[in-house]
């Protein structure tokens, strides 16, 4: 369809010409930028090509095309992560084939359910903090912003349970300047330069400076006063794998590639479902009013404990129901590495796949009512009939996110013991607006009043 003239380089920055993301420019900076995609879906049964002069990205959006793309024929499908590299370095989510799965295999202990006990706790601090500044909030009856108020609360758990340390840096500054970055829309003419010692991609000062504070966050972290001196956490997990004589892909810098990958992989999307169910909750009080009697009847005035978590199923489906109309990861970017046919359609080596999983997630094929807030589609029984792969909060196959799971506890706890305290009341303009970068984001925010509960 589009015939977008742009001339081949190789190196990509994120807002750059040859970036994906400045391709999708003209699709995402819409009004609805997800309307739009879903009308071309619709009209291209599915899939969507773009032919660029130099190649091709095509769009694609049935279940079938995420199982043959991320499942069955996944060797054939390599991450795509130009331009995103300042911020995640080479951490596993870059890499592809075996070295992917040696650096993978040491972290994975610290994301198996029987760690999730050890984290509770230190779960249950972070949102203790957060209530704390609420308090004050709902004194002063300022108008706070959502995003960054949930993206500090998942960015203090992953400190906390994961590395046991205190939050030693500001994660309103630093998350500012992180966005800055990957605010796509803005960054036309991301260039390479030198930040302490590293080739980045940057746009200006201020871009370089957004960066500099990012490459400072991981040794800040390690810095920062160690809580417990826990033996197996996922950051002692990391230090093995430097440590190790065997492994020595392993290095300094992986470690700290790895760091910045949790913090941002690790919050970011955390942060924006927790944000978006507040929204979601504050236009249907009715399902606001059941999570707090669901966490009467589990808990009764007590905090939560952790063998009741599971029991908190009500509200562990408006978590799931929000990734569904709000996934914080709305595309899954690949590129093929050899010729391939799905379900008909020619992929040729060197195109870029984009797994459309918000297609997917508000389609009446799979959805009764898609556009309708229902968590009691994920009810076990009704979730048990759901088509295979229409629905991808967290990708599929072997590239899964690894903290799904966990994720889903922290949102689970924080949304029942914010609901309990407090009223978040949303004062945006309604509908809420997307604005689809990297991630789904709201436009111009989530403000927010906080309300006390006598
Ligand atoms: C609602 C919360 C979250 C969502 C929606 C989410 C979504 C995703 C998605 C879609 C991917 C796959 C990306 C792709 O294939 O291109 C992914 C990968 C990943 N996620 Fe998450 N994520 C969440 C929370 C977390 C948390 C809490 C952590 C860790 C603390 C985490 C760490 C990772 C890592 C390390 C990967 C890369 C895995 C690999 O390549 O082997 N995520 N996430």
């Amino acid at each position: 369809m589009a015939d977008m003239t742009v001339a081949y380089s190789p190196s990509h920055g994120l807002g750059e010409e040859q970036s994906i993301w400045f391709k999708l420019t003209p699709l995402l900076n819409q009004e609805n930028p997800m309307q739009v995609l879903m009308a071309l879906s619709d009209k291209y049964a599915g899939v969507i090509p773009i032919n660029l002069k130099n190649q091709r990205i095509v769009l694609l959006s049935e279940p079938e095309h995420a199982e043959r793309v991320l499942v069955s024929n996944a060797d054939n499908y390599t991450k795509y992560f130009d331009g995103l590299r300042p911020i995640f370095g080479r951490s596993m989510i870059t890499i592809d084939g075996a070295l992917w799965q040696k650096i993978r295999t040491p972290q994975q202990a610290a994301f198996h359910p029987n760690m999730f006990e050890e984290y509770f706790p230190y779960l249950m601090s972070a949102i203790d903090s957060k209530m704390a500044r609420w308090a004050k909030f709902a004194s002063t009856g300022e108008t706070i912003e959502m995003v960054e108020e949930t993206w500090t609360l998942a960015a203090e758990m992953v400190c906390k349970a994961l590395f046991d340390r205190e939050m030693p840096f500001n994660p309103h500054f630093v998350f500012k300047q992180v966005k800055t970055y990957t605010d796509v829309m803005n960054h036309k003419s991301i260039r390479l330069k030198n930040v302490r010692g590293e080739l980045v991609e940057i746009t200006g000062e201020d871009t370089a400076k957004a960066m500099e504070v990012w490459h400072s966050v991981p040794d800040m972290v390690m810095g920062a006063n160690v809580l417990e001196h826990r033996e197996k956490t996922l950051l002692t997990m990391l230090q093995e794998a430097e440590a190790d004589p065997d492994f020595p892909e392993f290095d300094h810098r992986q470690v700290i590639d790895e760091m910045k990958q949790y913090l941002w992989a690790g919050t970011e999307t955390t942060a924006l479902t927790l944000a978006w169910s507040l929204y979601l909750l504050s236009q249907h009080p009715e399902a606001m009013e059941r999570i707090r009697a669901e966490a009467r009847a589990v808990c009764g005035d007590a905090d939560p404990q952790w063998n009741q978590v599971q029991q908190l199923a009500y509200t562990r489906q408006v978590i799931q129901e929000t990734m569904r109309l709000f996934p914080p990861i709305w595309g899954l970017i690949r590129i093929a590495a050899g010729d391939d046919d799905i379900q008909g359609h020619k992929i040729r080596a060197g195109d870029k796949v984009v797994i459309l999983s918000y297609i997917a997630h508000h389609s009446p094929k799979f959805w009764t009512d898609p556009e309708k807030f229902d968590p009691e589609r994920f009810a076990p029984e009704r979730a048990k009939k759901r088509v295979k792969y229409s629905y991808l909060p967290f990708a599929a196959g072997k590239r899964a996110c690894i903290g799904g799971a966990l994720s889903q506890i922290e949102n689970t706890l924080a949304l029942v013991q914010l609901l309990r305290r407090f009223t978040p009341e949303y004062v945006g303009p309604k509908p809420a607006k997307i604005h689809a970068t990297v991630t789904l984001c709201p436009k111009g925010g989530l403000p927010f009043r906080i309300r006390a509960l006598s």
